[in-house]
């Protein structure tokens, strides 16, 4: 198993058979290592409707005929630019052919702005990610929130990959506490340096996160791997 950072909120996790893409915003992203065109993938998964993570999910999608997953109200929204979609809601798992896939809260917002309008997109999600036996958390864009800690009692996660640039979601603090309710073999800070708003000095999440004894903490810069 592999995980494949591009930037900001976007993973690829590639097992020995499949590959799929989260939150694929690749073209007009200061972090982006690839470009849409390059992404070979069997599904996107998009966490919620805004620019910077639905980004270029209906490209990549029509490019390698893989099917969008996505909340009900999002899903319908990429099914009018004629792509495949997969709705889901939140609370709810299915099995795909690459792994099973269950859709967890975020306390955040889901539109599209588009043309001076607001589209919105109904509520924004986590994913938790069953490949080849590994479990990866997404936690998408989200507050803290205490239930983090029933995702930590009810699975083993290997990797838990969690946004700490604050502003528009948890900071490094609660990020921390995040940590400490998942308990997950290894943790990756995501969400954070791409804006001025989100400017954060990493080193202190590491040293916080690591202070707790319980994950190890790996830091990605755009364009590295992780193997699993
Ligand atoms: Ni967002
Ligand atoms: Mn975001």
């Amino acid at each position: 198993m592999k995980l494949h950072f591009h930037g900001h909120a976007c993973f690829e996790i590639s097992s020995s058979q499949k590959k799929i893409i989260i939150d694929p915003w690749l073209k007009g992203n200061p972090q982006a290592s690839v470009e849409p065109e390059e992404v070979q993938v069997d599904a996107v998964l998009v966490t919620h409707g805004h620019h910077d993570h639905l980004g270029d999910a209906v490209t990549i999608a029509k490019n390698c005929d893989a099917v969008i997953i996505a909340p009900t109200e999002l899903a319908y929204y990429c099914e009018t630019f004629g792509v495949k979609t997969h709705a889901m809601h939140i609370g709810g798992s299915f099995n795909f052919s690459f792994g099973k896939v269950k859709m967890t809260p975020a306390w955040h917002g889901s539109a599209v702005m588009s043309e001076g309008k607001i589209i919105y997109t109904g509520t924004p999600c986590g994913f938790l990610i069953n490949m080849e036996n590994k479990i990866i958390y997404h936690a998408g864009d989200t507050a803290l929130f205490k239930d983090m800690e029933l995702l930590g009692e009810q699975y083993e996660i290997d990797v838990a990959l969690l946004p700490i640039g604050d502003n528009f979601t948890m900071g490094m603090d609660d990020g921390v506490l995040a940590v400490q309710m998942l308990k997950p073999k290894v943790v990756i800070p995501m969400h954070y340096n791409t804006f001025p708003q989100i400017k954060q000095d990493v080193e202190y999440f590491v040293e916080k996160a690591k202070g707790l004894n319980m994950s190890t903490v790996t830091v990605l810069k755009p364009g590295e791997e992780f193997i699993l």
